[in-house]
């Protein structure tokens, strides 16, 4: 695996490079998604995801990832999580980074995506990354205590 250096008071970090991910990595997306969100993803589900979707990821062992839908000249991006012990050292950001130009090379002109109204690490890392907000869905999701709203973000790649 190559790994760009990366220094940081002092000591020499490595990030992991950027992958494709494959049904083998199922499971470990499955793994993330579950200690992230409240209603988590199964490996089968991850597996469906891989074959049809645009699926990228950080890391062996799997650190970070990203699923997106593509369709035409729009996408958007289904999930995205990083290995709780692994968060704010930049693997999100990355991964969008990356996402966006590898989308834009396919075509997409517009990237879309979901977050729960409560959701601040998350709103935060998008409005970096350059997305807007454009609606808020009521109730959109489900959780144990009663229901959020969904903000709606969108970018133009
Ligand atoms: C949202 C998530 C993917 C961010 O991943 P990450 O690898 O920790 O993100 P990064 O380290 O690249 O952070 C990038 C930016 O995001 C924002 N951010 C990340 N974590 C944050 C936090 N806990 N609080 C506030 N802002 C945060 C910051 O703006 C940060 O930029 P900065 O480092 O210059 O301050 C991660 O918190 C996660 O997996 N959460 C659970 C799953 C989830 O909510 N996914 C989004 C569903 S829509």
């Amino acid at each position: 695996m190559g790994l760009t250096p990366n220094c940081r008071a002092g000591h020499l970090r490595a990030k992991p490079d950027m992958r494709r991910l494959i049904v083998a990595d199922a499971k470990a997306m499955a793994d993330i998604h579950a200690a992230s969100f409240e209603k988590g993803w199964d490996a089968l589900e991850m597996s469906t995801h891989c074959r049809k979707d645009i699926c990228l990821g950080l890391g062996d062992p799997l650190s970070a990832f990203i699923i997106c839908s593509h369709a035409a000249d729009q996408s958007e991006i289904l999930t995205i999580a990083t290995r709780p012990t692994d968060r704010q050292k930049g693997l999100g950001r990355d991964l969008l980074n990356h996402t966006c130009d590898t989308l834009r090379n396919l075509g997409v002109a517009d990237l879309f995506l979901e977050v729960a109204e409560d959701n601040e690490a998350a709103k935060a890392l998008y409005r970096k990354a350059g997305f807007s907000p454009i609606g808020r869905r009521p109730g959109y999701y489900r959780r144990a205590n009663g229901r959020i709203a969904a903000i709606t973000f969108s970018k133009k790649l």
